[in-house]
């Protein structure tokens, strides 16, 4: 049932203190995709939600996104789109610029990726401050999909990602 999947794929995340500096405890997915049970698991835990409404593509953020992303669009018979750090896609481009803790990055999609007004569901591993994901949502409405989910494995309840994000239906199997 739910409960023992949600108790199997939080038992295969492992939690690494002091990475990737000295007082951050930072979540491990290897585990839990070196198991093809919990990491089946979360792939349906991911798409679930969403299967009724129905989903045309699957944006994946880089880099953990593309993992949990790929078996999701296959799931939803959906296409798979990867949005990637700049400078990485090959054809025309879209980008986002989005805050880090020190500075801004860009996230990219190809521009003729998102069929307009196709159904787009965003993935990523985690959600954090936000910024990501908030990029990722802009990015594909400015390519004119619509944007019917943002799914996370994990939401770091500490911080404010899910403010950043109350103009999306936001899915998060767990909280952390
Ligand atoms: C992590 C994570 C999310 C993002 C969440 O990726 O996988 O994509 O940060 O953070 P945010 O909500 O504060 O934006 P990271 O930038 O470490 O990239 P990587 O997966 O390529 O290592």
């Amino acid at each position: 049932d739910g409960a023992a999947a949600l108790e199997l794929i939080q038992a295969h995340i492992r939690d690494v203190p002091d990475f990737p500096r000295p007082g951050v405890l930072f979540k491990d997915i290897t585990p839990l995709l070196n198991h093809p049970q919990a990491f089946a698991a979360a792939v349906a835990g991911l798409v679930d939600p969403f299967r009724a409404g129905g989903v045309d593509h699957v944006v994946g953020l880089e880099a953990r996104g593309f993992i949990f992303g790929a078996p999701a669009a296959l799931a939803l018979d959906a296409g798979f789109v990867p949005a990637r750090k700049a400078g990485k896609l090959p054809a025309d481009t879209l980008g986002q610029a989005y805050d880090l803790e020190y500075g801004t990055a860009v996230l990219e999609i190809h521009a003729d990726a998102i069929t307009p007004g196709s159904r787009v569901l965003v993935l990523d591993d985690v959600l954090a401050t936000g910024g990501t994901g908030r990029a990722a949502v802009d990015l594909v409405r400015r390519a004119g999909g619509t944007v019917v989910g943002f799914s996370v494995l994990m939401e770091l309840s500490a911080l404010p990602g899910r403010e950043k994000l109350s103009d999306v239906e936001l899915h998060a199997l767990l909280s952390v």
